[in-house]
């Protein structure tokens, strides 16, 4: 029997499955280099006020927390906030944590520096409200960070071949390409700052060791990070009159950790 508690009515995903993926060893090596990539689109975090949406058991925002940014983490499963809340106590960070959701977000207007929003959106069927919500809370010129499964990775694939066999967390998987992470990004009014592949092994622990050393190693090169022909819109107009004209990076073929 299956004894993981559902976030917010998503089947069979709670913070024990996390913790049960990092335990592993392809989580931990993904995991480290999904961190390292993540933290680098998002860049000197330093006295930035840092939203994670979907911010699971906490383990990014208490990264973003300890390189100086002030991080508040919205979740809106009540367990994984909880497992949040357990975690920054444990290290003793200031990190806010609350359940909400992302289509609904309980912020006013242009708080925050930086937005993240990692393996969540692959949860979310439809995508148009929690960009609206993010655009509406970024600062103008604030950014976005987005992780998600790239719709053709072989990781994608994996869940899909799962959700055909039965699994119920994975029926429910959404799985997008850049071009419609774009899309609903330029919709939302943000402008794109580009999109990169990150994590390119299958989901076996000897490609993981294998690769993930030269991932990390040329992240940010044009080497094996490949910027996927990054879009740039400015609206001078939007600009002038100070509303929410944003950068988002999107980091496609991110994992999730179940
Ligand atoms: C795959 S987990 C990723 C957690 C975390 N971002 C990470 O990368 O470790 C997806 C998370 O999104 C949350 N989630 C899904 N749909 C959501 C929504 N509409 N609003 C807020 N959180 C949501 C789930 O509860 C879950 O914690």
């Amino acid at each position: 029997m299956n004894t993981l508690r559902p976030a917010c009515g998503i089947p069979d995903l709670g913070p024990e499955a996390y913790a049960g993926w990092r335990a592993s060893e392809i989580g931990s090596i993904t995991e480290r280099l999904e961190a390292a990539l993540i933290l680098d689109l998002a860049g000197d975090v330093t006295g930035r006020r840092v939203l994670d949406v979907g911010c699971g058991d906490g383990a990014l925002a208490f990264e973003l927390a300890t390189r100086g940014a002030t991080v508040t983490g919205i979740d809106a499963s009540a367990a994984m906030v909880e497992a949040a809340k357990a975690r920054a106590k444990r290290h003793n960070a200031n990190i806010a944590f609350q359940v909400a959701t992302a289509e609904n977000l309980p912020f006013s207007a242009e708080q925050f520096d930086l937005v993240t929003a990692i393996t969540i959106l692959c949860f979310v069927e439809d995508a148009t409200p929690v960009f609206r919500e993010i655009a509406r809370i970024l600062r103008p010129g604030g950014r976005l960070v987005i992780g998600e499964l790239g719709k053709w990775s072989a990781w994608a694939a994996a869940r899909r071949v799962r959700a055909w066999l039965g699994s119920r967390l994975w029926q429910q998987g959404r799985f997008r390409t850049a071009g419609e992470l774009r899309a609903l990004a330029a919709q939302a009014g943000l402008a794109i700052e580009g999109v990169r592949g990150a994590i390119y092994y299958p989901r076996w622990t000897f490609a993981a060791r294998l690769l993930s050393p030269a991932i990390l190693r040329w992240a940010g090169s044009p080497l094996l990070v490949r910027d996927l022909s990054p879009l740039r819109r400015s609206n001078p107009d939007r600009l002038v009159e100070g509303s929410r004209v944003n950068s988002a990076r999107l980091s496609q073929d991110a994992d999730v950790k179940v």
